[in-house]
């Protein structure tokens, strides 16, 4: 609670509470991610003290080519900022840029279990997909994930049904730590959209949409050319029957594309299979390309603009990282307290 005195009055006023959330740029920035996260920061942005960020670290447990990699993460930046997030308003920065991350990383590594580690099934996806690099950052990855959020005391992480695991394990985490020093991290929450937590692949639709997908066709990124994302969503794997109806076990297709449409316009499952009863699946993926083409126009339209701007690029991440490491070193204080390492 922050209690302000303004001309002989006491306004009291509830604290913000506080998001983490961040991405990788390990790829281009999907549709997936969108609709599983950054959408919904967008919309609880004002309501929280915000903290986004770009996990480069988190980028290095699989091989990235360095140039691309630097180009990626910038593009990322600007493509945060074009899909609504004020940079006045949130705290937006580059990972490797503030060290606690990796310190407390390390400390919290001393309090994860390795049972804990072997059940998430990201490192069990990525070493499937890297057999030639299982590396020990990929199997400890998650310490770091734990690191980024607890660092800012989150209250809340708003991620797509696949990180669930991950932020179970910071609480996990964060239970262990308070348990042995006292309460010294906030217990963080995880949220989780109700339509659009896990978008499937185009063509294969019993998988996640992923950058890392190797058919190009099954994903759609936001910076996309119009053309480009409608000619993947007349491709989209549908069924042999003819009806629009949600039924994600036995239409996964189908049910993907609607969830897909909701989002993007708003409107019900129940509105969709009403709209296209009695029409056939051409018709409708039109429609869900269409959608999805003008949802991410405008964003890639100012992502290119933003892009173009080195200069505010730069200011962005510099005073994002000012800002988030002025909350994360306090943290990392308390922690290196607790302990019993000697302050310098
Ligand atoms: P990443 O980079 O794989 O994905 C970024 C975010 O997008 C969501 N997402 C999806 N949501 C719905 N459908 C999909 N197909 C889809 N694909 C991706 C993810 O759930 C995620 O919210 N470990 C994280 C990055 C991370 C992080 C953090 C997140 C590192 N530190 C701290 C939150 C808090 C990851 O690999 O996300």
């Amino acid at each position: 609670m922050v209690v302000l005195c303004l001309e002989g009055m006491v306004i009291i006023m509830d604290e913000k509470k506080t998001i983490f959330s961040g991405i990788q740029p390990s790829g281009d920035l999907t549709l997936g991610s969108y609709l599983g996260a950054i959408k919904n920061w967008v919309e609880l942005a004002d309501e929280y003290e915000c903290f986004y960020c770009i996990v480069d670290m988190h980028a290095i447990t699989v091989r990235q080519e360095p140039q691309l990699l630097r180009k990626r993460t910038l593009a990322q930046l600007a493509q945060y900022i074009a899909c609504g997030l004020d940079p006045e308003k949130n705290t937006i920065f580059i990972q490797s840029h503030v060290p606690a991350h990796a310190e407390l990383a390390w400390v919290l590594s001393c309090y994860t279990v390795f049972g804990g580690l072997s059940r998430m099934s990201q490192v069990k996806d990525e070493s499937a997909k890297n057999a030639d690099n299982i590396n020990a950052g990929l199997f400890t990855y998650p310490s770091l994930m734990a690191a980024d959020i607890l660092l800012y005391q989150a209250d809340l992480v708003p991620v797509g049904s696949d990180q669930k695991q991950h932020v179970e394990l910071a609480r996990d985490v964060a239970g262990r730590f308070n348990g042995v020093y006292g309460d010294v991290f906030t217990m963080p929450e995880v949220f989780i959209p109700k339509v659009g937590a896990r978008i499937m692949s185009l063509t294969s639709p019993e998988n996640k949409m992923s950058k890392s997908d190797k058919d190009p066709g099954g994903c759609i990124y936001i910076m996309q050319k119009p053309e480009e994302i409608m000619r993947s969503f007349k491709r989209a794997v549908t069924d042999s029957e003819t009806c629009v109806r949600y039924a994600p076990d036995t239409k996964p297709g189908v049910s993907n594309l609607m969830s897909i449409y909701s989002v993007a316009s708003g409107k019900s499952f129940s509105e969709i299979e009403a709209e296209f009863e009695g029409r056939g699946y051409g018709d409708f993926k039109l429609a869900v390309g269409e959608s999805v083409v003008e949802l991410l126009r405008p964003i890639r339209e100012e992502a290119e603009r933003i892009l173009a701007d080195k200069a505010y690029i730069e200011s962005v991440y510099k005073t994002g990282a000012q800002r988030a490491s002025y909350v994360a070193e306090k943290t990392l204080r308390k922690v290196y307290k607790k302990v019993g390492f000697v302050q310098k």
